[in-house]
């Protein structure tokens, strides 16, 4: 099919996504194309992503070290910040090492092919982020998709599976979902059947956990079968991703990852922020106490009788609509009042699941919260 032809049907199909330029920093209050917007839209969950001093460290970072890393880590381009930054988060995550990878795209693509081949078996559950389904097929290996969380299915298919090495992937909280994977549960299936556990926690690091230690933490997890996966441009306001694991596993990454070993190191100044980061995530309980309330506070305000609002007690709230078509025009209204809420449609989520994405930051406030809602309202 000509190009000419894909294009035309995505136009047919509502697919067609377009960006939205930004002309000011990420917060509650955006301005875009001249007009302030207030936006549910990002994943800075923690209001950090334009925070004074992460700003500062930053600078910093740039008079330390100027701004590019100038090749890749194994070449040159491996910093003392970078360095640092790995140790402090593998003894934040309560890990024996960790590699910094420039996002979480390649961290994840680097963690499976890694630590899978064409005579492995990968169990993924089926709403998992894009870059994991991306690293399974890459990998080779023999691929098994479960339901989503269904963790009968999943040990019924690692039952009958024969292939001697297993790796078993899921997010830890589903990013287009804002549920949560039962870890402690997925943990044990992995020792029955003597497989690794790939955890990606992108939306928990920062956020769940003792002092934002991530989702291990939050379920107490300390086991050498469990390779965690946490991203760093999220709740961490910054960019970058990191592995972490026993340190013969990450050992293996460093030696072995093509998209760890194949690219720039990313900015050292990123790194030495990061520094800065973590420590406003250990010290942030009162922006996580103030984004449960805000997550608290739409919760009971949204009462759908048509659209759908699944279980979800993290800042990623979903609002169900299920046409692509209806889900756009509800996304242009809100835009029109000045609200910014990201619709999001296949293949991102399964066909006829549509949504709006909400994504809450402890950086909103109350009063932003209530007119989100009372838009929401007045629109179904
Ligand atoms: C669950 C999940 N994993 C991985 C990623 C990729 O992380 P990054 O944006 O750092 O590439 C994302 C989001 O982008 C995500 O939602």
């Amino acid at each position: 099919m000509s190009i000419e032809r894909k294009l035309a049907r995505l136009r047919e199909q509502s697919l067609v996504r377009s960006r939205r330029l930004v002309e000011s920093p990420c917060g509650p209050e955006v301005r875009v194309a001249g007009k302030t917007l207030l936006a549910f839209a990002s994943n800075d969950y923690l209001g950090l992503a334009a925070d004074p001093a992460l700003v500062a460290a930053a600078r910093e970072g740039a008079a330390l070290y100027g701004v590019g890393a100038g090749a890749s880590h194994l070449v040159s381009g491996h910093y003392a910040a970078h360095h640092e930054l790995e140790a402090r988060l593998a003894a934040f995550v309560g890990l024996e090492r960790a590699l910094f990878f420039s996002s979480g795209y390649m961290a994840n693509l680097g963690v499976i092919t890694s630590l899978a081949g064409r005579d492995d078996a990968v169990f993924s559950d089926e709403l998992n982020h894009a870059s994991l389904i991306d690293g399974i097929r890459l990998s080779g290996a023999e691929k098994h998709i479960y339901p989503h969380l269904d963790l009968a299915a999943l040990a019924a298919m690692l039952d009958a599976c024969q292939r001697p090495g297993k790796l078993v992937v899921s997010d830890a909280v589903f990013g287009m979902d804002g549920d949560q994977a039962n870890l402690p549960a997925l943990l044990e299936l992995c020792e029955r059947h003597d497989a690794w556990l790939v955890v990606d926690d992108a939306h928990g690091f920062g956020i769940e956990g003792v002092d934002g230690r991530g989702s291990l933490s939050r379920f107490g997890i300390a086991s050498k079968r469990v390779v965690y996966m946490g991203t760093l441009g999220k709740a961490a306001g910054v960019a970058g991703a990191f592995v972490a694991g026993p340190g013969q596993v990450v050992e293996w990454l460093l030696q072995s990852a093509r998209s760890y070993i194949f690219t720039t190191g990313s900015p050292p100044l990123l790194a030495h922020a990061l520094l800065t980061g973590i420590d406003l995530i250990e010290q942030g309980e009162e922006r996580r106490r103030r984004l449960r309330q805000l997550i608290a506070q739409l919760r009971q305000g949204l009462n759908f009788r048509r659209w759908r609002l699944p279980e979800s007690s993290t800042a990623i709230q979903p609002v169900i609509i299920g046409e692509n078509s209806e889900a756009l025009q509800v996304g242009a209204a809100l835009l029109a009042a000045g609200l910014w809420v990201p619709v999001i449609r296949p293949p991102t989520v399964p066909a006829g699941t549509a949504r709006l994405r909400i994504s809450l930051s402890a950086a909103h406030t109350p009063a932003q919260v209530e007119r989100l809602v009372s838009a929401l309202m007045e629109l179904e």
